[in-house]
């Protein structure tokens, strides 16, 4: 069997046309969403993640602002700036990217974000709203993987889902969002003792561990859907996911690529949220 491609980036065009409707209803309403992302110091990767966001919104006629802060930026500083950005009528999303220099406390700064602009969904009152099915803001890669999943006419519902990776950003929300699909859920980690016996046993496996081709063809059920959160440098600079694209392509029945795949949903999804929220606080939406 050679495993059918999702294209997540065809997929997320046509999600943010629909979310471009929204926007221009807003527009048209006299409220142009907006998003503003802070990022502290220089780390090349989240660099290049923050650019892409920033991009999302101008194509789909968003305002955003993007603030960058140095390394040595204080805890008081950033704070206040969030705060400042709390505030600001025009911003209805604001995200900070992560991870932070080490000198700051990412808990205390995500709790410091008004929770109905938190488009990350990473805060705790979020959080909480995403365990009883309320929230939102869904986490945008667990959300953009629902959606691709959903778009590809895959159905969740009775089949047995295995995330790999435990993190706050995706393994946690990815299960949860799995399980109110009314999936059977496993949650593995790097350390799970005989993982493979585990991940051979899912009609839907995510894998969001961090490790670059670290799920390969021998633990993957033949047709089983296959979705790689990863994203990874090699030794000598490409880009490569979770997942052993070539040995893996072999066996599952439908797989996504990086590129190419869960990367665009993410951003996308981003700016999903981000329309909610101006719809929520222009009292558009619930
Ligand atoms: N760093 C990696 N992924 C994310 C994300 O989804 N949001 C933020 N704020 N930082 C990240």
């Amino acid at each position: 069997m050679t495993a059918q491609i999702i294209d997540g980036k065809a997929i997320a065009q046509q999600v943010r046309a629909e979310w471009k409707l929204r926007a221009d209803a807003l527009k048209a309403r006299g409220v142009t969403p907006g998003m503003a992302v802070i990022i502290v110091g220089s780390d090349p990767a989240s660099k290049v993640y923050v650019a892409g966001k920033v991009r999302a919104c101008a194509e789909l006629g968003l305002y955003s602002i993007h603030v960058e802060l140095p390394e040595d930026t204080s805890e008081a500083v950033l704070l206040a700036k969030i705060d400042e950005l709390n505030h600001d009528p025009k911003i209805h999303g604001l995200l900070v990217q992560l991870p932070l220099p080490k000198h700051l406390n990412a808990h205390k700064v995500i709790e410091a974000i008004n929770p109905d602009k938190d488009v990350d969904g990473f805060h705790e009152k979020n959080i909480g709203a995403l365990v009883t099915g309320e929230t939102p803001f869904p986490s945008c890669t667990p959300y953009g993987v629902m959606v691709m999943l959903e778009k590809t006419g895959i159905r969740v519902e009775g089949k047995h889902a295995v995330v790999v990776g435990r993190s706050n950003i995706v393994g946690k929300p990815m299960a949860l969002l799995l399980l109110h699909k009314n999936a059977t859920v496993t949650i593995c980690t790097s350390k799970t003792v005989d993982l493979a016996k585990h991940t051979r046993d899912a009609d839907i496996l995510v894998a969001a561990v961090g490790r670059p081709n670290f799920i390969t063809g021998d633990m993957v059920k033949p047709g089983a859907v296959v979705i790689d959160v990863g994203i990874n440098r090699t030794a000598d600079g490409k880009l490569c996911g979770d997942v052993d694209f070539a040995s893996v392509k072999q066996v599952a029945g439908y797989l996504t690529p990086v590129p190419g795949g869960v990367g665009p949903m993410t951003i996308t999804m981003l700016v999903a949220n981000t329309v909610r929220a101006a719809e929520r606080l222009s009292g558009l939406s619930k």
